[in-house]
Formats: C-alpha cells, structure tokens, sequence
C-alpha cells in the first residue's frame, strides 16, 4: 500500500439536495495523490452523487443545490465562473455502463483531444495510440481504429471510455463502478489497468465489490445515508474499523 498524504480533492463540508431531499450530508473528505480512493456503502448512500459532484454533472439539474466545497489542489472547483470543460479535462470520469460514442474507434479518443484544440493529424495519431497502448486495447484494435466503437465487446468498450477519458492527460481520474457489467477477466484487466493508471493519478472508485476494494484501493471511505461515517487506508476500514456501522457492513451483514 502506498503512502501518501498530499490531497488532490478535498471535499469541504458538502452538502446536496435534490428539491427537498437531502442526499449528501456534509461529507469532507480528503483525496489523496497517486493513489486509489474506494466508495463502498449500500445502495442509495450517495457514492454516485458525490462522484457526480466532483465532476459538476449536477449543473444541469435544476433541482440540484449544493453547499460547501470541492478543491482541487486548494482551488474550488463549485464557483459558477469556473470553466467546466476545464474541469472536466483535468478530471475524468468513466460511468457503470460504458458509453462509447456512435464513432469509429479513433474517434471515441481523440474526441477529447480536438474539443481541446489538438488537430494535428500525426499528433492526434500518437496520442491516440498511447491512450490505447495504455488502456491495454491497443494489440487488440490497432487494425480496426475506423471501424464502430459500439461493435466491441463490453471489455473493450469500457476500455476504451478509460482511453477517452486518460487520452486527454487529465489529473483526476473517477470511476462509478467501472467493472460491475463485466466479466472477470475483463475486471482483471481494468483492476490492473487502475493499478498502473494510479502511479501517475488520482483516482475514485466506487464499487460494490469488497475484494475489489481490498485488490486495487489504498484508502477506503465508507458512506452510509448520506453520510460519510468513516475513512481510512483500506487495511483500517476492512480489517479493524472503529465504528459500528462499518464493521457491519465490511462482514457482509447488510448492504
Ligand atoms: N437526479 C436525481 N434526482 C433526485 N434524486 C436522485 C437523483 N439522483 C439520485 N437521487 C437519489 O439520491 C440518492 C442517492 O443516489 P446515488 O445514485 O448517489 O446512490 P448510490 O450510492 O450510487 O447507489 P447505488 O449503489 O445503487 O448506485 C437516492 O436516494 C436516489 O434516489
Ligand atoms: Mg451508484
């Protein structure tokens, strides 16, 4: 396990409300660099919401509001000035379903880099083929980059939103349940994949697999209605947890 303490994200006192309801409770919790956060906690807890949050996926949703903080390294990412498309490039997501464009397979990666200014068609090249080289799909479309995305498999197409979302270099990397519509050795690859990927960013993940917790995370935050009720390396939260709730749920007793 890594450690490290320098915070990418921290999230400050965060609350949200979709109309009335109240979905996220005042969460902090700080994201640390080059290493991999987990969000484990039952169903409806919030983990998607607060993931969404990082990535301002609520602006469009008119009953969304939100109070307190996210800063990324110190800047607050929530004023209403900031550049979202600037947001999202130093932070990525990757969503439970993968979500390839109706493009070819070249298209899908470089789509991030041309909305970012790169036209070039060699440099486009190159950056293409490292993003795949990198999500470890490369070897397996090198000879069909023209051809649909949605023509690969369910594997593939997850890896390839992973090569869409790191093509662009960003620094934040946020993964809702990536591996959950896939079978094992795709997972293994992706889990593989998030293990290499973490050396150089910051990565969230929520999954509802415990073994995948404890293979690929060094720090796990346990959420519970809205509430983050407890956070620490990933040894502390499975193998001795101080509080009630969180041992319930790491022994498999509800969730
Ligand atoms: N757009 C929305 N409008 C209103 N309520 C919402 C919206 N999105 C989520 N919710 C509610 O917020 C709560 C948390 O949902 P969220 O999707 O964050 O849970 P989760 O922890 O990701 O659950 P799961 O493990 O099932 O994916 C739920 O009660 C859900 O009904
Ligand atoms: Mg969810």
């Amino acid at each position: 396990m890594k450690e490290t303490t320098q915070s990418k994200l921290e999230i400050r006192n965060l609350h949200l409300h979709f109309g009335k309801k109240e979905i996220l409770k005042g969460i902090s919790l700080h994201v640390p660099d080059k290493a991999i956060t987990a969000l484990i906690g039952p169903s409806g807890c919030g983990k998607s919401t607060l993931l969404r949050s990082l990535n301002r996926l609520h602006d469009l949703n008119p009953d969304a509001r939100l109070k307190g903080n996210i800063l990324l390294d110190g800047k607050s990412i929530l004023e209403k000035k900031k550049d979202v498309t600037d947001i999202r490039r130093r932070i990525g997501m990757v969503f439970q379903k993968p979500n390839p464009f109706p493009k070819t397979i070249f298209e899908n990666v470089a789509y991030g880099l041309k909305i970012n200014g790169l036209h070039h068609t060699e440099r486009l090249r190159e950056r293409v083929e490292h993003a795949l080289r990198e999500s470890f799909l490369w070897e397996e479309v090198h000879d069909q980059l023209d051809e649909p995305a949605l023509e690969l498999s369910g594997g593939q197409q997850q890896r390839l939103c992973i090569a869409r979302a790191i093509a662009v270099e960003p620094e934040v990397l946020l993964m809702d349940e990536p591996c959950s519509a896939l079978d094992p050795i795709s997972t293994d690859k992706i889990e593989h994949l998030m293990l290499r990927l973490r050396e150089r960013f910051c990565i969230v993940i929520v999954t509802h697999n415990m073994q995948q917790a404890q293979r690929v995370a060094d720090f796990t935050a346990f959420m519970y209605l809205g509430n983050l009720i407890e956070h620490g390396t990933t040894a502390e939260i499975f193998e001795n947890p101080q509080q009630e709730l969180t041992k319930n749920y790491v022994s498999g007793n509800f969730g």
